[in-house]
């Protein structure tokens, strides 16, 4: 695993934009497992700038999300593919054919689960895949106990996830739903390429326990240090009560893959979308 601190969540998110469009351009078939929440909207935003302004190209790019909430159909406003619609499909010239969620409104959600898995082996698996944190320490909605060797399936939320995520209803608690879809801890440990984005002073105390913390199902970020290829990318807010700081910071200065995302990037995020 490797840690990598930027100034701001701006920068951060920058970064993994960057990241995820070196690997976009080195294969365009790329197999991106995507993520949603708060935090991702920035990546989304700069990677369809990435489409405007350099022309990066995803018309074979293959996508899988991480989650989907159960009894939201696609066309909901609250689901997780309209969420990926509005920040990313519809922005980008990807072929709509090439990307999937969880159907949360399937009625066979337990074959629907299979069948994700299925897709993603079919695809040849996942090659690079984006990743937020909960406040509980949860990937996808993979909450506490989750097995570290769970495969994608219905999962109940925690009293706190479905807190969190209220903002997203209107901060109505009663309208999140309590159940989802999601890949498994384990579904997510076969991706090639992890990146971890986590930004803002009220990851602080999750972030270190998940990066430095004893391997844990109680906080299943903790399950990424067995990964042989993860990275994550945090602001300075978030950064705050990691121990190995200096290390991290030493990391990004000197080795040499670094080196080309040292440089001030010239691409910003469109206007418009910056007041929020
Ligand atoms: C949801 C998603 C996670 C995401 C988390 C954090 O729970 N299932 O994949 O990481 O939200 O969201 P935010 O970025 O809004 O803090």
């Amino acid at each position: 695993m490797e840690v990598i601190i930027q100034p701001t969540a701006d920068a951060a998110a920058l970064l993994v934009a960057r990241l995820i469009a070196k690997h976009l351009r080195a294969k365009p078939s790329l197999v991106l497992g995507l993520a949603t929440g708060r935090t991702m909207e920035r990546v989304y935003e700069y990677l369809t700038e990435m489409h405007r302004r350099e022309k990066l190209d995803f018309s074979l790019c293959r996508t899988f999300n991480l989650d989907e909430y159960v009894g939201l159909p696609p066309n909901d406003p609250h689901s997780y593919r309209y969420y990926m619609d509005r920040h990313l499909f519809s922005r980008v010239n990807i072929d709509r054919r090439n990307t999937h969620l969880p159907n949360g409104a399937a009625r066979d959600l337990a074959a629907e689960c299979r069948h994700y898995e299925e897709l993603i082996r079919d695809c040849g698996g996942i090659d690079l895949q984006l990743l937020g944190i909960g406040a509980d320490g949860h990937i996808g909605f993979n909450e506490p106990l989750s097995a570290l060797r769970s495969r994608t399936r219905e999962k109940a939320l925690t009293p706190a996830t479905i807190r969190q995520n209220a903002p997203l209803f209107g901060g109505k608690i009663s309208a999140v739903p309590r159940r989802a879809l999601t890949m498994g801890v384990g579904t997510i440990l076969e991706a090639r390429r992890i990146l971890m984005l986590v930004t803002g002073a009220e990851k602080a105390t999750i972030l270190a326990k998940a990066v430095e913390g004893p391997m844990t199902a109680m906080v299943t970020a903790t399950a990424l240090q067995l990964h042989p290829d993860c990275k994550v990318i945090v602001d300075e807010a978030a950064a705050k009560r990691l121990r190995g700081k200096a290390y991290y910071r030493w990391i990004f200065k000197n080795e040499p893959e670094w080196q080309e995302f040292r440089a001030a990037p010239s691409i910003r995020r469109a206007r418009s979308r910056r007041s929020r």
